[in-house]
């Protein structure tokens, strides 16, 4: 299955504004594209009162807009935005979220999702995955990310049987993949974080409101993988008759879409100009081959982080 794409909302109301999330809504709909993915802690800028921020964001365009065949992934659990590892993933907590969720996107909803899990005790898991089993059977997809012992999951899952998406962070440096090795084969892999937070090939190109320098990432120096990606690029780009590969994002974008499992790559877009690369990049993904591109990042990332 060709991976799709989903519109991230990490950064809404933080680095990215109102009018800009707006802007790049109304493209991506009209693009014809309806994944979005959310979570109560976005943004988590560690501003309290910028709680569900992200959400109403993206609540207030539902409503101005009338729409009801978006295909939203909440991602639940945390009680506050301060990026600590406090949550609550109790089954009444969790099917209360339900219902909120349900209540404020109706149809929107599309799966619900657990966000960030450290625990390994069985009882409390069990009892989780009732929860997740409620939302499955009212029609939702349900999901997991953050997980610190996917094992157990995956052993509970023996009597549960759900059909789990996986959210992980899948860049040229760094890969969860390998961590969920429990679910490979079997859940839908869902990638984030494809450009690494926002590194650039070429350090002019990072601006005063970089997302990388937000998020406390070096904007200075040339981060070193550029000057091997350079490299691959010149020689994808030498294979002629297919658009051109240009930017780390690409690269990113191209590494998700052929790696194993992978069935949805999260789009970081901050500008509508990076929402307009990404969807031309991603018809060309889906136009023409590029796995010997992919052979070569492989070999890269292997190079830089281990195994795949
Ligand atoms: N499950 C989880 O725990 C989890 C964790 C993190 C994120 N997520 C989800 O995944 C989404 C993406 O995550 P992320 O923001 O960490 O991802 P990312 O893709 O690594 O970084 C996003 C940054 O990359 C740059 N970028 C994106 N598209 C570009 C393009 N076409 N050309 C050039 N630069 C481009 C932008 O940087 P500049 O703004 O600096 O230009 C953007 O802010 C989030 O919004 C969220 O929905 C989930």
């Amino acid at each position: 299955m060709t991976p799709t794409l989903l519109l991230g909302t990490a950064m809404w109301g933080w680095t990215t504004p109102r009018a800009t999330c707006f802007d790049l809504l109304d493209r991506y709909y009209q693009a014809g594209f309806r994944e979005v993915d959310g979570a109560t802690n976005y943004p988590i800028n560690k501003n309290p009162e910028d709680f569900r921020k992200a959400e109403h964001i993206l609540l207030e365009w539902i409503q101005a807009h009338q729409v009801n065949d978006l295909k939203v992934m909440m991602k639940v659990g945390s009680i506050n935005n301060l990026r600590t590892p406090d949550n609550n993933l109790s089954k009444s907590f969790l099917l209360m979220l339900l219902d909120e969720y349900r209540n404020a996107l109706g149809a929107n909803l599309d799966t619900l999702m657990i966000h960030w899990d450290n625990r390994s005790e069985e009882g409390s898991i069990r009892e989780s995955l009732e929860a997740l089993a409620t939302a499955e059977k009212a029609g939702l997809q349900i999901g997991l990310s953050g997980i610190q012992h996917p094992e157990v999951y995956a052993r509970l899952n023996e009597d549960f049987k759900l059909n789990f998406r996986i959210q992980i962070k899948h860049n040229l440096l760094h890969s969860d993949y390998a961590r969920y090795e429990a679910f490979h084969g079997q859940a839908g892999f869902i990638t984030y974080g494809i450009n690494a937070g926002g590194i650039k090939l070429n350090p002019e190109q990072y601006r005063e409101d970089s997302s990388l320098r937000a998020r406390g990432g070096n904007t200075q120096a040339e981060h070193p993988i550029a000057a091997p990606l350079r490299a691959i690029l010149q020689e994808a780009n030498s294979k002629g008759k297919r658009p051109p590969v240009s930017s780390f994002n690409h690269c990113g974008m191209a590494f998700a879409f052929h790696s194993p499992d992978v069935k949805g790559i999260l789009l970081g877009v901050s500008r509508l100009q990076q929402l307009e690369d990404s969807l031309r990049f991603y018809t060309a993904i889906t136009t023409y081959d590029y796995q010997d591109l992919y052979q070569r990042l492989k070999n890269l990332y292997v190079q830089y982080a281990g195994k795949v």
